[in-house]
């Protein structure tokens, strides 16, 4: 029963042929395309927590996660030059292992996406913060930047000792992110109103990136001092694993560039290049960033009393960070705008603070917008109802899933600290990726005589290692992310078997994928395209 119901690969690729979009999109466009997806919240503000979880030793967690990355890419390249069709992991492991794991897979993207965007909208708040603090002299009060003292009420109210930390969080902290809320309530009605990020727009927001991160590397790099480096992994391999799973998310978003295989010329050459291509390119920038920060204001970890590393994000990391008043990276919300003014440069932090708020909402409206477009797929599919799919009259939008998703992102964002969103959006990303890799495999055995217009190459290595590698991350994560992971899994089965399985277009026998009239309009903000 597990693997039953496969939806038929030529029927899916008859599907793609039929909507003939427009092939626009060249190498370098799919490449700009994924460094506009990828670098964002993990480079600009969770470097600050792979430092408090690995010290200097995060340069390898960076290593590490890109290589996971890399492997997955190779694989992802395969299905997405093979089935150039919309839905990405959702719809490769629908075509290979069935539609039982594809909907775990899509299920489990739910997190990729919506949490992710939360996260990304937690990242965008800190250095928005920063903005009105350096430009405005204006202190927003603590009550609305932050929900500690409700997460530490949460805290007593489950039972947990009100420990020093807990004590100052309910003081001190505060109630809701009102910034990270208001960030993704505002990119949800871009998103209703139809707004796309223009080839022009995607460019410039990808330059004001790149801009950002050579400048920080420029200044960073030549006030490097060697002693910064030690000790290199004070919390042992072990806090440089948590810190590549966690960094992992920095990652994030290159699969952004599979989704827009049918809008893509040559995309049997130009894919692959795009995929990887822009990976390699933030790996680079990635690695010199950490090497600034490190070298530069050092990168050690707070320890409590017995020497443990203490946890990003908690009460008592806050309470550490207020005894010695947040001098130090690991207590920035805007770490490289934090590491740049703490080494003199004061000015350009600011505009490095400038380019992280103009550039995070883009990210936001990319990973809401793969969110809507899996939903779309899944209820096309008659996996979830239809009704979710519904296009708004005026705006050709699919307003309904992309509200229902937003009021979700602007919770996640409004509570949950970035560190645990990201850990969180992580476990479903690995594992879609794994599924990826598996699915590849699968197909060179069950079809081996498909063209493949990319070939992974040394498949037998490959995909096992990107496998590896993701299970690897995955349980890296902390036990409560992981307990998260599970609990959603073991919801989205009670969705499957209470609902999907019986609606199925697959199950009723229904092979032919329908189309609605304004799925063009659902297409991704791709360059060129629109
Ligand atoms: N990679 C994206 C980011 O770091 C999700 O914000």
């Amino acid at each position: 029963m597990i693997f039953g119901r496969v939806k038929s690969l030529d029927a899916i690729l008859l599907t793609a042929e039929r909507k003939s979009l427009t092939r626009t999109l060249g190498a370098f466009q799919l490449t700009m395309l994924g460094v506009g997806a990828i670098i964002g919240t993990g480079i600009f503000v969770l470097t600050a927590e792979a430092a408090q979880k690995a010290g200097p030793g995060m340069m390898l967690s960076f290593i590490i996660a890109g290589f996971v990355c890399a492997v997955a890419a190779l694989c992802y390249s395969e299905m997405a030059s093979m089935v150039p069709v919309s839905g990405s992991a959702y719809t490769y492991s629908y075509a290979v292992m069935g539609e039982l794991l594809a909907w775990m897979v899509g299920w489990a993207l739910v997190l990729e996406y919506a949490v992710a965007a939360g996260a990304v909208s937690v990242g965008w708040s800190g250095y928005f913060v920063g903005l009105l603090r350096e430009y405005l002299g204006v202190a927003l009060p603590d009550t609305i930047v932050n929900a500690d003292a409700l997460i530490a009420h949460i805290q007593v109210l489950f039972g947990a000792a009100p420990s020093e930390a807990i004590q100052t969080a309910i003081a001190t902290g505060g109630y809701v992110n009102l910034p990270a809320m208001l960030i993704a309530l505002l990119v949800t009605w871009l998103l209703v109103v139809g707004t796309k990020e223009s080839a022009f727009v995607n460019a410039i927001l990808v330059m004001v990136k790149i801009a950002a991160l050579t400048v920080f590397v420029i200044l960073a790099l030549p006030v490097m001092n060697s002693e910064n480096f030690q000790p290199f992994a004070p919390l042992g391999f072990g806090g440089i694993s948590a810190a590549a799973a966690s960094i992992f998310f920095a990652y994030v978003g290159f699969d952004a560039v599979s989704t827009a295989a049918e809008e893509t010329k040559n995309p049997q050459r130009n894919m692959p290049i795009g995929l990887i291509g822009s990976l390699a390119l933030c790996t680079i920038f990635y690695i010199l960033v950490a090497a600034g920060v490190i070298g530069s204001v050092g990168a050690q970890p707070l320890v409590d009393a017995a020497g443990k590393g203490i946890a990003p994000g908690s009460t008592e990391l806050a309470a550490a960070c207020a005894n010695i008043a947040g001098e130090a990276v690991v207590c920035s919300k805007e770490a490289l705008a934090w590491t740049l003014r703490s080494i003199g440069w004061q000015q350009i932090g600011n505009l490095i603070g400038l380019a992280a708020g103009i550039a995070l909402p883009s990210v936001i409206l990319m990973m809401m917008f793969g969110q809507t477009r899996i939903f779309f797929v899944m209820s096309r599919d008659g996996l979830l109802p239809e009704k979710l799919s519904k296009v708004h009259p005026k705006y050709g939008t699919p307003h309904v899933v992309t509200i229902i998703t937003g009021v979700f992102v602007a919770m996640f964002a409004a509570l949950f600290p970035v560190g645990a969103l990201a850990d969180i959006s992580n476990s479903g990303t690995l594992f879609a990726f794994a599924m990826v890799a598996i699915a590849v495999l699968v197909l060179r055995k069950t079809d081996p005589n498909r063209i493949r217009p990319f070939r992974t190459p040394a498949i037998v290595v490959v995909a096992p290692l990107a496998v590896a590698g993701c299970l690897y991350l995955f349980f890296s994560l902390s036990w409560y992310t992981l307990g998260l992971f599970v609990a959603w899994a073991a919801l989205g089965l009670v969705v499957y078997f209470a609902y999907s399985r019986n609606h199925s277009h697959v199950g009723k026998g229904l092979v032919e994928v329908h189309e609605p009239e304004a799925y063009e309009d659902l297409q991704p903000p791709v360059p060129g395209t629109h």
